[in-house]
């Protein structure tokens, strides 16, 4: 199983699982993750939602062979679906990181609540490296968060940035040791699961309002671009040439 689920007292779990190609989210996990999150979002015994991955390794993004064989098409696309659910998610998300976190594996914590990453996390989003642009209304939400420089170092040039960088531009709550990570993570999902439901909603309803408008257009922009890059020859050979260098 790719995505690995489970809810127990009020918390439901998102575990990305398949260690062995780390974690690289493939249409169908994408549509694990949506339908996770959407079910989730009806079911009364989820009060708050804890993404994570395996010990390490959060997620290598998008699986580059699966892109390549079934590029997204429509809004109805796996990848969209699940981007669509991550941003209007009305109960809160928490994520625990460890280890790498590529492309929408860095760009889906900024939909998340509150972040706890480990001292070896590293983060990218090698979009322009890989022939693409960003996703996840990033080309918003990063500027918005780091400042524009800092955004354009991490957006245009793709460079890593650790787990402390991260906690210094907003993306990080708090930087652990590996082996605390997801037990500090499921703390706090404990905290929200014993407060009131509709005042969370309420709260994090209010918070987001201001932007939702925002990230809405913009992602649907970055999803036009996206999807015609990715038919572009530019993306395609980064992606063969990745592909290659692993065969
Ligand atoms: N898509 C498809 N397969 C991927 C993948 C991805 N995004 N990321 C990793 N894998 C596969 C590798 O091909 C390899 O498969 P193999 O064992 O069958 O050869 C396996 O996962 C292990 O990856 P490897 O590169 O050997 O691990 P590493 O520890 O040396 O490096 C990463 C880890 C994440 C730095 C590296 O795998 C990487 O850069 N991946 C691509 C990230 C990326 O560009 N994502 C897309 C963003 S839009």
């Amino acid at each position: 199983m790719s995505i690995a689920t489970s809810i127990e007292n009020g918390i439901c779990r998102i575990g990305f699982n398949r260690p062995d190609k780390k974690n690289a989210i493939t249409a169908a996990m994408y549509q694990a993750l949506a339908d996770a999150l959407v079910q989730g979002g009806k079911d009364e015994d989820v009060k708050v939602f804890l993404i994570h991955g395996t010990d390490d390794c959060f997620t290598a993004g998008n699986d580059l062979q699966d892109f390549l064989m079934n590029p997204p098409q429509g809004d109805a696309s796996p990848v969209f679906q699940f981007l669509h659910a991550i941003s209007t998610a009305e109960k809160p998300l928490v994520a625990a990181v460890s280890g790498r976190a590529v492309g929408v594996g860095t760009t889906l914590l900024m939909h998340c609540d509150m972040v706890y990453a480990s001292e070896q996390s590293k983060f990218s989003m090698p979009f322009a490296q890989l022939g693409l642009c960003p996703e996840a209304a990033s080309s918003y939400l990063f500027p918005a968060l780091a400042g524009y420089q800092r955004a354009a170092e991490a957006l245009l040039l793709g460079e890593s940035f650790s787990a402390s960088q991260a906690q210094e531009m907003g993306l990080v709550n708090r930087v652990l040791e590996a082996d605390q990570v997801i037990a500090y993570a499921l703390g706090q999902c404990s905290k929200l699961a014993a407060l009131p439901s509709t005042s969370l909603r309420t709260t994090k309803m209010l918070m987001k309002k201001g932007n939702a408008k925002v990230i809405a257009e913009r992602m649907a922009e970055e999803g036009i671009h996206f999807k015609a890059l990715l038919n572009a020859p530019e993306a395609k050979a980064a992606f063969k040439a990745f592909l290659q260098k692993a065969a």
